[in-house]
């Protein structure tokens, strides 16, 4: 059987990592978007933000002709699935911005009119529960060889070719036996050991994406509220809770790092987007909200590290390492790094800032209201603080000797807990979810 081709709508971090990785297994595949300035840089070989592997990717299926990219909506026509994946944002009051979805909906149904062989449509952009139902569907439903389904995705940035090569589990929205049927035949051309497929109606599918992304947020936010209990209690460290806890196979270790709080296009999008959508359906449904508001009070927790280390003055100089919302990923998309930067530029301090991969995005934010340093020596150089708020491997192996030699005082705040608190005993260390460390 003839591997079907592949168009992609909506060149994003799912999308291109989706299209390339379709090129790579050698699947046809056409990435179309609207932005034309990205078109051309995706044809010269690229990609305009940094996830691991996929310019080498990209580069690899360019050279072997099985991608290709186009503005131009109409290339669904040469090809026989499409997989939609624009963004769906939120809006100023955190509901979810379908308007490109619709758009792109509405023209394709334009678009495949005519067209004489099957098209299926799989709907991969994050959407509320009910939406392919009742917005998508029924754009196509007068359509004959149009067939809609629905398939979730769950890849992390940083780590988005790697879940997209071996998912935890497919899902499969569908509102007919044949349609999914369709979808499933093409996952088990690409996938040479094939995970796990559940078939589920379009809206349970809709319904297990949100459901995994408030399970995850809720995750964060419940073990960040232990961890400020922790931080008043004398010798507690939340890491030690968290590895206890997490040894007990019901609740398991993945997600239980105390931090600065998620951030990033997802998790605050998602639990912004369910909280407006509940409004409709429980009025009473608490717990989301307080996940949110757990995550936004978490970087005042930093704030408040800060204040009490004596550190709020306008001729202070504070030093951050780490601005991406995570590390392996160039993204400043809801990072607490801008929350906390526009605090401590109120407060008129002198803020240098150091990040391997995210400098040119915080740059556009902030312009020259604070000073990029390209080494970490050079971010230390005369501060007073220094802040860790992403997790990258190369602050995880930082000595004490660097903060001594370069600081003017050495105060170190870990708001990742990145670093091992007993090497730092003789620095003001503090960190996240650590209890004062003198009482025994
Ligand atoms: C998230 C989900 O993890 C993916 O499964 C999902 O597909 C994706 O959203 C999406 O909806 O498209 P992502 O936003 O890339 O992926 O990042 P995460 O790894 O979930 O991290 C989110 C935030 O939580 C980051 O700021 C991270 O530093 C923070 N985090 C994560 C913690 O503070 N503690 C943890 O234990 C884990």
């Amino acid at each position: 059987m003839n591997k079907p081709k592949i168009s992609v709508i909506g060149l994003g971090f799912v999308g291109l990592t989706l299209a390339v990785v379709n090129a790579k297994e050698n699947f046809e595949t056409i990435g179309i978007d609207i932005d034309k300035e990205k078109i051309e840089k995706l044809r010269s070989g690229k990609p305009y933000f940094y996830e691991p592997k996929l310019k080498n990717y990209l580069n690899k299926s360019l050279k072997t002709k099985k991608i290709h990219f186009s503005d131009d909506l109409n290339q669904v026509l040469k090809t026989d699935i499409s997989f939609i994946t624009v963004g769906t944002p939120s809006t100023a009051n955190g509901a979810i911005d379908l308007s490109y979805l619709k758009k792109v909906v509405v023209n394709l149904s334009k678009i495949l009119k005519n067209k004489k062989s099957t098209h299926l449509i799989v709907v991969k952009s994050t959407v509320l529960p009910t939406t392919t139902l009742q917005m998508v569907s029924p754009v196509f439903k007068k359509i004959k060889n149009v067939r809609v389904v629905s398939n979730p995705e769950f890849l992390r940035e940083g780590n988005a070719i790697n879940d997209l090569e071996k998912p935890h589990l497919i899902v499969i929205g569908e509102s007919n036996r044949k349609d999914g049927d369709t979808l499933e035949k093409y996952y088990k051309m690409f996938y040479k050991k094939i995970p796990e497929i559940l078939r589920v109606d379009l809206t349970s599918a809709e319904m297990i994406k949100y459901t995994n992304n408030a399970f995850l947020a809720t995750k964060i936010s419940f073990i960040n509220s232990i961890a400020n209990i922790c931080q008043k209690l004398p010798n507690v460290d939340v890491n030690k809770i968290a590895y206890a806890i997490g040894k007990d196979s019901r609740i398991g270790s993945e997600f239980l790092k105390a931090g600065p709080g998620f951030g990033g296009s997802c998790l605050p999008k998602d639990i912004s987007a369910l909280i407006e959508f509940t409004k409709k359906y429980d009025k009473t449904n608490k717990l989301f909200k307080a996940v949110k508001e757990v995550n936004i009070y978490q970087a005042s927790q930093i704030l408040q590290i800060i204040k009490e280390m004596n550190l709020f003055a306008s001729n202070k100089t504070i030093s951050i390492l780490g601005l991406a919302f995570k590390a392996n990923s160039d993204d400043v998309r809801e990072a607490v790094s801008i929350r906390i930067v526009k605090h401590l530029i109120k407060k008129g301090m002198k803020i240098k800032v150091h990040d391997p991969m995210a400098m040119n995005n915080f740059q556009k934010i902030f312009g020259d209201k604070i000073i990029y340093c390209k080494t970490i020596p050079d971010c230390l150089k005369n501060s007073e603080c220094c802040l860790i708020l992403t997790e990258w491997n190369e602050y995880k192996n930082l000595k004490p000797l660097i903060f001594s030699k370069n600081m003017h005082k050495s105060n170190i705040i870990d708001a990742r807990r990145i670093l091992e608190p007993s090497d730092f005993s003789k620095l003001n260390f503090r960190a996240i979810g650590l209890g004062p460390q003198s009482v025994n």
